[in-house]
């Protein structure tokens, strides 16, 4: 397996490959859904780059950029034993050359402030930034996300639709403990007794996704209130559930077959995400 630091020797090996070139984005700390990203990427190209970089542009000013979580040697060894080809692993001036925040910026018009980009500013702007830099070096025939990240994978897909760029975006389902919590590098800032809380976000999804099936279709504000109580009586701080339309993330003045459950909330000091797919036929 390669490991390039380097931008231009990225670039050589990816204009090398003579068979199509998959690549997943990744800011490290890899886990079992990390591993199903790549797994998938083997599946659909002849050669699998990961990009293992904490960007520093998608993190606000009080959020957990310095803390996050940095894990590289262990990294390599769980992307060498899933047969990954090469694993880019930039520092911020390789990627970020004009320094921060960088001499571009990219304004994505409604998804950037909605959901997560509420409360969370400037940071699809930053995910955006870093994913056209990735894709600009590596120029990948399809580049796998994952669905954990629901808001970020429209995103990506909006700017590779709206740039008329060829990748392929890939998207990979949510990764699961046995208990239903979504796998994610921000599990790990949990306590014991919130990690015993946090299966409770998805087990309120799954709940609006029940009372949807089940012909509660009248009200959409009043199931996302509901739920949204719900977290807050087991001792989340929620900033949102929303049913959305699952193709754009709009919102629905009522329920229509592929809908998104949404939710953001807090445990102390973990925000966590997850979403379900709903599908009324
Ligand atoms: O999902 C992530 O890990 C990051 O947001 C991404 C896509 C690698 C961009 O930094």
């Amino acid at each position: 397996m390669f490991v390039f630091h380097n931008r231009h020797q990225l670039r050589q090996y990816v204009g090398k490959q003579k068979s199509p070139v998959a690549l997943v984005p990744t800011m490290g700390n890899l886990h079992a859904g990390h591993e199903a990203l790549m797994k998938r990427a083997s599946e659909l190209a002849a050669a699998v780059v990961v990009s293992i970089f904490v960007n520093p542009t998608q993190f606000g000013p009080t959020e957990d950029f310095a803390a996050y979580p940095r894990t590289a040697a262990e990294d390599l060894e769980r992307c060498a034993a899933q047969g990954v080809h090469a694993v880019f692993l930039p520092d911020v001036a390789e990627l970020y050359p004009d320094g921060l925040p960088g001499a571009v910026r990219i304004t994505l018009s409604g998804l950037e402030n909605d959901l997560c980009g509420a409360f969370r500013q400037g940071h699809f702007a930053g995910v955006a930034l870093v994913v056209m830099k990735l894709l600009g070096l590596v120029t990948p025939q399809v580049a796998v996300f994952g669905k954990k990240d629901y808001q970020q994978l429209l995103v990506v897909r909006t700017l590779v639709r709206e740039l008329c760029l060829p990748t392929v975006i890939e998207p990979v389902s949510t990764v699961r403990e046995a208990d239903g919590l979504a796998l994610s590098s921000r599990n790990r800032y949990l306590s014991a007794s919130e990690r015993r809380l946090a299966p409770e976000l998805y087990a309120t999804l799954q709940e609006v996704a029940h009372a949807l099936s089940a012909g509660r279709r009248d009200d959409i504000a009043a199931l996302e209130h509901s739920a949204s109580e719900r977290l807050a009586q087991q001792g989340f701080l929620p900033d949102y559930v929303a049913i959305r339309r699952a193709a754009d993330l709009q919102p629905l003045p009522s329920p229509e077959r592929e809908m998104v459950v949404l939710a953001a909330a807090r445990l102390g000091k973990t925000r966590l995400i997850d979403n379900l797919e709903i599908n009324l036929s």
